[in-house]
């Protein structure tokens, strides 16, 4: 697991770092497509890069009506609930900016038709998003956080992670061992094929995490190291996130 890395002082300068590229890939989106597709991931970290792009200056630059929002997971609760990725992503940007309702994609989910809500969320995908050319649904675009066992969106270190690596499942029912949970997930495959993956981590404690996922793949592989970005993953870190990365470069 490789990638551009970028380090920046604190999560506040992270953030705006992230912005800026964001910022930078919308335009090309929607300059080569008139449209932008991003995959949000919830968590604290993407949520402060939400709370920078709902404010100035970057809220102005950016084209909204032409940006089509959907969620990397989400979690077994209603649209309302604090626990809701859809809810944190609502209150920190969503409800911010003029994005038209149609072009918000939250992932229903509720336990009962766990599976049947997941394999409406990867028709959602095969309908609305272009192909790449293994004929992937393509985001433009995936922020992903990092979890402290190496997680990303809901694809969790668990028996069952061998389904959510096969090329012709978009989204999965994944049970969280860990939280006891039941979670819909983006697949590795779809998260891999994206134009473009930013990975943000920050605070001291993600520090043995991130050496981890950028180090030798473990046996059996983190669920960071299994996905296998088709195009470059950028990572954004903050000093503390990268304390014990060796050759670190302040970006
Ligand atoms: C979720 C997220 C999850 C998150 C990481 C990092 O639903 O919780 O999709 O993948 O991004 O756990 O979260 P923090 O930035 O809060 O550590």
């Amino acid at each position: 697991m490789q990638g551009q890395i970028r380090i920046s002082a604190d999560l506040g300068a992270l953030s705006a770092a992230a912005a800026k590229r964001w910022v930078v890939l919308a335009a090309e989106a929607i300059t080569a497509r008139s449209e932008f597709h991003v995959a949000l991931s919830g968590g604290a970290t993407p949520k402060r890069l939400y709370e920078r792009l709902a404010a100035a200056p970057f809220v102005r630059e950016i084209d909204w009506s032409c940006v089509h929002i959907y969620f990397t997971d989400e979690r077994c609760v209603l649209p309302d609930h604090p626990d809701s990725n859809f809810h944190m992503a609502s209150e920190a940007l969503l409800r911010h900016v003029l994005i038209p309702p149609g072009q918000i994609h939250r992932i229903g989910v509720s336990l009962a038709t766990i599976r049947q809500d997941a394999a409406a969320y990867a028709e959602l995908l095969r309908k609305h998003l272009r192909k790449s050319k293994e004929g992937v649904p393509q985001f433009d675009l995936v922020l992903l956080g990092l979890g402290p066992d190496g997680h990303v969106a809901s694809l969790f270190p668990a028996a069952g992670i061998a389904v959510t690596e096969r090329e012709d499942r978009y989204a999965v029912a994944v049970y969280a061992d860990r939280l006891k949970a039941w979670r819909i997930s983006l697949s590795l495959p779809v998260i891999a094929h994206a134009r473009h993956i930013l990975m943000l981590a920050a605070g001291e404690e993600k520090a043995g995490i991130v050496r981890r996922a950028l180090g030798a793949p473990e046996s059996p592989p983190l669920p960071v190291q299994r996905l296998q970005p088709v195009h470059e993953m950028e990572w954004y870190l903050d000093q503390a996130a990268a304390a014990q990365l060796r050759d670190r470069v302040i970006g």
